[in-house]
């Protein structure tokens, strides 16, 4: 049985003030969140802050991106050995904004979560495909090629050791999310692919699913087969949605 995720992507939004109160509110109502794992990625500058008030409690911490280096003259760039030092499990590799609005390539993401992974952080790989490449129905294609990359450089196995997060960029932020059976034909294509090198790896990894997911949706996206969880933006800013959406995994 996989364990649900549900993590929180925050993207570059908060202060001290608005974080303290999420953070608080979240962990006020944790109890009823029986069944998923759940977890916050605030951006790097709160990282220390978030980390000390989540101290004791279960949610863990991630960071939303990661340099592929050790250390060195990177001016702007955090290492993933920062990261597990102020105490991060997860970190979110590739995701559709640093690809598109960063020009972050296919290996430079797989670099990346080599990096994170030898750093001892889980690397939250995210893959999906954007309007134009699902209407020319090339959705697989693309996914595929994602993967590929990774698995290229650091083989199957390490897809074991990660999270993978089906994020269709037309879904993201703009409130307009994949169908239950959309989704889940993704994740299934993922997860078959897995499958054909690996069927214990695929059997084992979270594949969560992103884009405008919110308590009104979460129930019967969490509800298919290969759905193991979410990866939550807008709504993760909100601690009711947020833990609406930890709920919606509940066994
Ligand atoms: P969204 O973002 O939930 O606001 O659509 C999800 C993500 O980008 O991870």
């Amino acid at each position: 049985m996989r364990q649900p995720l549900v993590a929180g992507n925050w993207k570059m939004n908060g202060s001290l003030d608005s974080i303290k109160a999420l953070v608080e509110g979240v962990k006020a109502g944790l109890d009823s969140v029986t069944t998923a794992e759940m977890a916050m990625c605030p951006s790097f500058v709160y990282l220390p802050q978030v980390a000390a008030m989540l101290e004791g409690s279960s949610i863990s911490l991630g960071a939303q991106d990661v340099n592929d280096q050790e250390s060195g003259a990177h001016t702007g760039e955090v290492a993933p050995g920062m990261l597990t030092d102020i105490g991060c499990k997860y970190v979110i590799v590739g995701h559709s904004e640093r690809r598109s609005i960063y020009g972050e390539s296919d290996e430079f993401t797989a670099s990346k979560f080599a990096a994170a992974r030898k750093a001892g952080l889980v690397p939250i790989l995210c893959v999906g495909e954007t309007l134009e490449e699902r209407e020319q129905d090339i959705t697989g294609q693309v996914v595929a090629r994602q993967l590929d990359t990774v698995i290229a450089l650091e083989g199957i196995s390490a897809i074991g050791d990660a999270v993978i997060a089906y994020e269709p960029v037309w879904a993201i932020g703009t409130g307009k999310t994949a169908t239950p059976d959309q989704a889940q034909e993704v994740h299934a294509f993922i997860r078959g692919k897995l499958a054909a090198l690996d069927s214990n790896v695929a059997e084992r990894v979270q594949i969560l699913y992103g884009g405008s997911m919110n308590p009104g949706n979460a129930a019967e996206l969490l509800a298919m087969a290969d759905i193991d969880g979410g990866l939550i933006g807008g709504a993760s800013l909100k601690p009711d949605d947020f833990l609406a959406i930890g709920r919606a995994a509940n066994a």
